[in-house]
């Protein structure tokens, strides 16, 4: 029995080496630095990744990350969990309609910077509710994401017509009293969404890990992004996000996150009681 542990532990020791040694590789040949995200995590995805490539072990994958970009952009993607829901949580759009919307009612022009788009749900989902409340003439959304594939995939704003019932609950239960099926038309399996409901939306490659700040906002929303990350790298995103509000510019978050530890916790007032909405306050 102990023996059977210590070969277990001898097998994730070197696994540890081979995927330290894929990040080294990733980051020198392709300049993509994953060795702030949390490790559990990477080591899942590169397992699955390993799996469905079909290569006995995380040095074959390596090799062929390297020789192939291809390859490397399919790790991307693994790496980038983009599995978003329009209207996700609910209780959040609803919040950000009882609350923020009144705030950015006093602004003559709103810059909302959406980090971590994936492919487009939750720019969708804003994008209605600032229709609906009448704001979008006054407004720009910056919906950046790292992933290629997802940005050129949330550019089609198109999403599976099959999602759209969930997405239509969701949409209910945010405070949506709009008929859902008017925001899109369905060709084949997908749903087109209207074109002018992405006209207010400007699409962007950028990489919380290298990037800076490129512009101020209103209103910045980072949900279940940094949930993947460790704590070093949480905590250069929170001063990149801080930076980028103006003074009582809004911050949100997923509903797994919170301020918790964050150095500029004192900095912003809770907004919500459960929500994760934030104003910056100094
Ligand atoms: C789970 S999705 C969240 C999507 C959306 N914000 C939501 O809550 O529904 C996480 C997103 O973060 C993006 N992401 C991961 N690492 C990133 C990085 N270093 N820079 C920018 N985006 C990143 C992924 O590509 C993915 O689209």
């Amino acid at each position: 029995m102990e023996a059977d542990t210590e070969l277990w532990q001898a097998a994730d020791d070197l696994e540890e080496i081979e995927i330290d040694l894929l990040l080294e590789g990733i980051w020198r040949r392709y300049g993509l630095d994953f060795s702030d995200y949390a490790k559990s995590s990477l080591r899942r995805r590169i397992r699955h990744m390993a799996a469905t490539e079909a290569v006995p072990n995380v040095s074959a994958l390596s090799e062929r990350i390297l020789h192939d970009p291809a390859t490397m952009q399919r790790l991307k993607s693994e790496f980038s969990i983009s599995v978003g829901a329009m209207f996700r949580d609910p209780p959040f759009f609803r919040a950000f309609r009882e609350i923020v919307v009144p705030i950015l009612r006093t602004y003559p022009n709103v810059r909302i910077w959406d980090v971590g788009c994936g492919s487009g749900e939750e720019v969708f989902s804003l994008s209605i509710l600032l229709h609906e409340e009448g704001l979008v003439d006054r407004t720009r959304i910056y919906a950046t994401d790292f992933n290629r594939a997802a940005l050129e995939q949330a550019r089609t704003a198109m999403l599976p017509l099959a999602k759209m019932k969930d997405y239509t609950a969701n949409y209910r239960e945010s405070g949506g009293t709009k008929e859902f099926s008017s925001y899109y038309v369905a060709k084949y399996d997908r749903a087109a969404f209207k074109p002018n409901l992405v006209d207010c939306v400007t699409f962007a490659e950028h990489n919380l890990v290298t990037d800076g700040q490129f512009n101020e906002f209103e209103v910045v929303i980072c949900r279940n992004v940094m949930i993947y990350f460790n704590h070093q790298l949480r905590t250069r995103v929170h001063r990149l996000l801080f930076k980028s509000l103006v003074p009582f510019g809004v911050l949100a978050l997923g509903d797994a996150e919170s301020l918790r530890n964050v150095e500029f916790a004192s900095s912003y007032e809770r907004l919500h009681p459960t929500v994760q909405l934030y104003r910056r306050m100094h």
